[in-house]
């Protein structure tokens, strides 16, 4: 039996993946860009077993049916390992997430890059980091990013071996911070992001502007990231996840993620930043709030949103690490 563990961080876009281009190979119609969390880790051990009839997977803790879509999407990133390395052994697969208590948020990200690491190295399968992105892309379009650490950017790429994630060196990493506010007590979200994109990009006038926008804001946050300038980069992140929410609002029926706490935490943000603050906010496919902001402001910050009515928990994180295997511990020679 082979068992190998590893690590990733979840990610956090500051310009949006909203919209594929293949479902079947996941290959985003446009590129994104992230900021990796420490804050934000799932630990994922898989272990190659020769008397498993079948894969059997456990998320933090609870055995997910075989007929369940999260064991049907782990069930796919395995068979494609294993179509690679020439085998057929089944996996037992434990995934486990050490998020903020209660957080409800999203941990596809760091849980495929953590299985893509994990499932592949079990396999016997020494992938580059490119080719671990592709193989984390097909479980999820944003776990793509999470093999890498810091800043990070997707490509959308002409096919699917150049869709992959890349890290992008930036003066900014040392200082920045995501300030996390919960919204909603972690319920779970009401429109998971995949279908929620793929219903925009079908019935949302404003999908084609969406992806027309995608690609400028890119550019000046590459550019904003470079010249060490985190105002410009800040301003890019919270116009583009606001226009991402506006091409799902417009879809019909619309995709509403929004709270009231959500629209409070909003106005808090854009007060703090008339005081002086370094605080932009952005907001994937549920009703909370992430605000990119330095080390200096981000206990401030904190402490005014911890404040607000719906506001459940608040959590600060330092940009975080690249995907990596934690047992087997490496050779004291290949260690960094
Ligand atoms: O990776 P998915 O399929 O869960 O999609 C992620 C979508 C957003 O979180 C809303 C945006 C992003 O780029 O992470």
């Amino acid at each position: 039996m082979v068992a190998v563990t590893a690590r990733a961080c979840a990610n956090i876009a500051l310009v949006k993946y909203w919209g594929k281009r293949d479902a079947l190979l996941n290959l985003p119609a446009a590129g994104s860009l992230s900021l990796t969390l420490a804050a934000l880790i799932t630990e994922t051990t898989v272990e190659l077993d020769e008397s498993l009839p079948t894969d059997e997977i456990s998320l933090d803790g609870e055995l997910a049916p075989a007929s369940s879509a999260a064991a049907r999407r782990v069930v796919a990133v395995l068979d494609l390992v294993r179509a690679r390395a020439g085998a057929h052994t089944r996996a037992r697969v434990r995934s486990r997430n050490e998020f903020p208590t209660a957080t409800g948020l999203a941990s596809s990200a760091s849980g495929f890059a953590a299985l893509a690491l994990a499932a592949s190295r079990a396999a016997g399968l020494a992938l580059s980091a490119r080719e671990l992105s592709i193989l984390a892309r097909r479980g999820s379009g944003s776990a793509a990013r999470s093999v890498h650490g810091g800043f990070v950017r997707m490509r959308a790429g002409a096919a699917s071996e150049d869709a992959y994630a890349e890290p992008i060196e930036s003066p900014l990493l040392p200082q920045v911070r995501m300030v996390i506010a919960i919204v909603g007590g972690g319920a779970p979200k009401q429109h998971g992001s995949r279908d929620a994109m793929d219903h925009t990009a079908a019935t949302s006038p404003l999908y084609r502007a969406w992806l027309d926008l995608v690609p400028r804001d890119l550019a000046a946050a590459e550019h904003a990231l470079a010249a060490g300038d985190l105002a410009a980069l800040g301003a890019v992140a919270e116009a583009n996840a606001l226009a991402m929410h506006a091409s799902a609002l417009a879809a019909r029926p619309a995709v509403i993620y929004w709270q009231p706490a959500t629209l409070a935490v909003h106005a808090r943000v854009r007060g703090l930043r008339e005081c002086g603050l370094s605080a932009w906010a952005t907001m994937d496919a549920g009703p909370h709030v992430k605000v990119l902001t330095t080390a200096t402001d981000a206990p401030t910050i904190a402490m005014q949103l911890r404040d607000l009515d719906g506001v459940t928990a608040v959590a600060i994180s330092a940009p975080g690490p690249a995907a990596a295997v934690v047992a087997p511990e490496a050779p004291a020679a290949e260690r960094p």
